[in-house]
Order: structure tokens, then sequence, then C-alpha cells
């Protein structure tokens, strides 16, 4: 049965302290008992319109048969009939009409009946100025080669800020893919959004997995150190259609793009990186090893300099002299990918597989050769990432323990140049072999 609404207190600007960095009587991880899939809860309390402007029409926000993501789902479910959808920005005004059109043919056609579609931040800004309408989060689904930055038309977290101080913020993995030069202006943009004391979570939605969170528990309970990270992400090639992410020159490469969820949860294990320590290797597409029979886009019309790695693998140190490695492989076809994490400690490992299909945790533990297992089936880390926040948003009084952000921006930033350190050092060794 689904649980009650939980009681609330109005929407209001919280002190320092929200999305990441938590007062230090806050236990940073969560609970994994209460990362509770979307059909077993019951709609944030209250009776008010939660506005929301979403922005991006895309996959990430309206789903697509590449994955289980889709955050309008997700925010539907959380919010229930408080959801209204305010503005819609996409300078792809058709599929932008196209994703509503569906929506108002649906039963939650209330959240999405008077959204308003605009071509820019700039349009939604103008159009509200001289009114009282200020939404009350903004979702950010549009693809980080226009954000994360400080250069004109991929600001629009600093263009938010201007227009819209105060208003959290939900922003997509990666937070940028800009030049290697430009990491700096990702860092002044996770500054700017500190300083806004601005609620905002970043869209590593596999921290919000409850095996993740149980791996988190089991490491705070026997206060264990971390000596290795091993990560292993092999995705199923074949299904990734979108030409942007086979063109290093849009999307960055497979590591800052796609194993970037891989080196964030390394990251969430091992903690700080040691940037100067990262080595890498990797195999490119005109090498004899790298030929891929099921390429679902024209690889031909991309620059060859652009063209993807098929493998990329590194190595690196954490601070705390930890070590950890990284296997990215672009090799499997179908649609499911196989990806594995393994956290070493002074007697222990925890084995997380299939996190995106059906998460397994296999834990191994002192005095005992056999590792017990661990299944989690229908938990939903989307949900949880978006509900959490929601209730952060909210601040739900019921339970101040319960509503945590795990990924903030300037964590997220720091992911961002370790991916891009990865990718810069497995380019460094394409030139050493010629
Ligand atoms: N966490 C995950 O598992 C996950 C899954 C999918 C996508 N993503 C992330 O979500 C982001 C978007 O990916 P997607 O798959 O939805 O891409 P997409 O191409 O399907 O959609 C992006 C949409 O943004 C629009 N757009 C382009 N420029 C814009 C701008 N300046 N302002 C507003 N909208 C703009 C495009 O017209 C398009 O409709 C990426 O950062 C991606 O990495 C994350």
């Amino acid at each position: 049965m689904a649980s009650k609404p939980a009681s609330r207190r109005p929407s209001e600007r919280r002190p320092s302290g929200i999305g990441g960095s938590l007062p230090s009587s806050r236990r940073a991880s969560i609970d994994p008992s209460r990362l509770v899939r979307m059909d077993r809860v019951a709609h944030v309390g209250g009776s008010d319109d939660f506005n929301v402007v979403f922005i991006g029409a895309g996959n990430i926000m309206f789903g697509s048969d590449e994955g289980p993501w889709n955050h309008s789902f997700r925010f539907e479910h959380k919010l229930g009939p408080r959801l209204k959808v305010v503005a819609l920005i996409d300078p792809a005004i058709e599929r932008a009409q196209a994703v509503l059109q569906k929506k108002c043919d649906s039963f939650v056609v209330s959240a999405y009946q008077n959204t308003r579609i605009y071509k820019s931040l700039d349009d939604y800004a103008a159009a509200v100025a001289n009114s009282n309408e200020r939404p009350h989060a903004i979702a950010i689904g549009s693809p980080p080669m226009f954000r994360g930055s400080t250069k004109v038309g991929r600001d629009v977290e600093l263009q938010i800020l201007k227009h819209f101080p105060g208003v959290p913020l939900f922003i997509e993995k990666p937070v940028a893919t800009g030049t290697e030069e430009e990491i700096q202006d990702a860092y002044t943009v996770a500054k700017a959004i500190k300083e806004s004391n601005a609620i905002c979570s970043v869209g590593y939605m596999l921290r919000y997995l409850k095996a993740v969170q149980m791996m988190k528990q089991i490491i705070e309970e026997n206060n264990l150190r971390v000596m290795s990270t091993v990560a292993r992400y092999a995705c199923a090639y074949e299904a990734i259609a979108k030409p942007d992410w086979w063109d290093k020159s849009k999307s960055c490469g497979p590591i800052v793009e796609q194993g970037t969820h891989f080196c964030d949860l390394s990251r969430y294990f091992g903690g700080e990186v040691d940037i100067s320590s990262v080595t890498a290797h990797s195999l490119e597409w005109d090498e004899e090893a790298g030929h891929l029979s099921k390429i679902p886009i024209d690889e031909s019309k991309i620059a060859p300099e652009n063209r993807i790695p098929r493998v990329t693998a590194a190595t690196w140190k954490y601070e705390s002299g930890a070590v950890g490695s990284l296997t990215h492989v672009a090799a499997l076809q179908g649609t499911n990918y196989s990806c594995e994490l393994e956290v070493f400690a002074d007697g222990y490992s925890l084995k997380l597989v299939n996190p995106y299909v059906q998460p397994i945790l296999y834990v191994r533990r002192p005095g005992d050769d056999y590792e017990e297992t661990h299944r989690f089936p229908d938990d939903d880390p989307f949900f949880s990432e978006v509900s959490n926040w929601i209730d952060v948003i909210e601040d739900i009084e019921e339970d101040p323990e319960a509503a945590k952000i795990l990924s903030n921006f300037d964590d997220a930033v720091k992911t961002y140049e370790f991916t891009w350190a990865i990718r810069r050092a497995s380019e460094k060794s394409i030139k050493k072999k010629e």
C-alpha cells in the first residue's frame, strides 16, 4: 500500500549547506531502506502548484527506447497533481510540441495543458520579466555542450542565477563538454551556484542505487578505508544511435559522456583523485582490433580525428594512496550494458554488478571466503534522485534525515575534470606510439 503523503512546510530558500555540503551532523549517505520505488510511495504532500521549467525536450526528459531514463515521468509520480510544467525550453520547437501533445493526450494532462514552449531561456525570462512568475524549480536536460560554461550561449546556469536567483536546479551529467582548457569555467559556474545558495543536484543517478547506498553503509558502519576501486563499463554500442555520441567534437568521447558515471562512482568510494597520476591507453577506431561491425550511425561522416576509441583503460591514485582503475569498452551489441564496480578494503570486497539492468551486490567479509548476494529488484535510481531533490526543496519536516542530494555541481565538476584527465592520458598514449 502507498504510504501517506509527508507533511511539509512551504518551499522556501534554505540557508547554505544544502545541495551537497550538508550540515556535519547529517549522514552523507542514504539509508538504503529509504530508497523506495515509485509505485510504493504517495506523491509529495501539499496541494499548491509546483511550477517547473524543463530545459530540453529530448530523451532524458521524456524517455526513449535507449534506456530507462525519463525525468518527466518521475516528476509526475513524485508531485502528482501538484506538478505544473510552466515552460518547456528547446530550440527544436517541433520536438517540444510533439512531446507535449503526447502528455496532453494522456492522464497527466493537468501538468502540461498550460505549458508554454520557448526557444531559449532568454525568451522565457523576457516573457515572465514583468510578471510574478517564478518557477519553483528548473530541470536542465539540454546537451552539455550548451551548459557548464561562462561563455555566452553555453552559460545557462549563470543565466538562470541572473534571472531567477535562488531557484533550485537539477542538472544532467556531464556538467559540460567544452575543451580541456575550459574546465576552470565549470569551476567558476560551480562557485556561482554555491554562492547563490540555490539547491542544486546533478544527475549522477547511480549514487542513488540501493546497492550503492548499501556499499556506503557497510563502509561507514565498519569504518573501512577503501584500498582500491576496479571499474568495468561495457556499453551496448549497437543501441547508441545518437550521432553526437560517436563524435568527440560533440560529446567529448565515451569517458567524458558515459564512463563518467563509473568515474563518478569510483570517486564516490575512493575519494579525491590525484589528477596528475592518471594514466590510460586506448584501442582506437583505426587499429586492427578496433573494427566494429554494427555501428548504428554513418561513422564516415565524422572527421577521423573525432571518432571515438573502442576501449579506454585507465589507472590512477587517489589522494588517500588508494588505487583506482577503469576499463570502458564499446564492444557489446544488443541493448543491455555489462558493468561492474568492485571496491576493496581490508577484509572486504563489495562488488556491484549490472547496475543499469538488475543490480546485484556481492559482499565478502572478513572471516569468510564466500560472498553474500544481495538483489534489488525494481530499484529506480532515476526516481530516487528526483525524489530526494524535491524533498530537499520541499523541506520535508517529518524526517529531516531522509532527503539527500548526493551529487552537487562542484563535486560533479571534479568528476568532469577526472574524465578529461583520462581522455587526455589515453590520447597522449596514442601519440607515443607513432
Ligand atoms: N543519467 C543518464 O543516465 C542519462 C541518460 C540520457 C541522457 N543523459 C544526459 O542528458 C543530457 C541530454 O541528453 P538526451 O539524451 O536527452 O539528448 P537529446 O539529444 O535526446 O535531447 C536534447 C534536447 O535538448 C535540446 N537542446 C539543444 N540545445 C538546447 C539549448 N540550448 N537549450 C535547450 N534545449 C536544447 C535539443 O533540441 C534536444 O531536444 C546529456 O547531458 C546526457 O548525457 C543522462
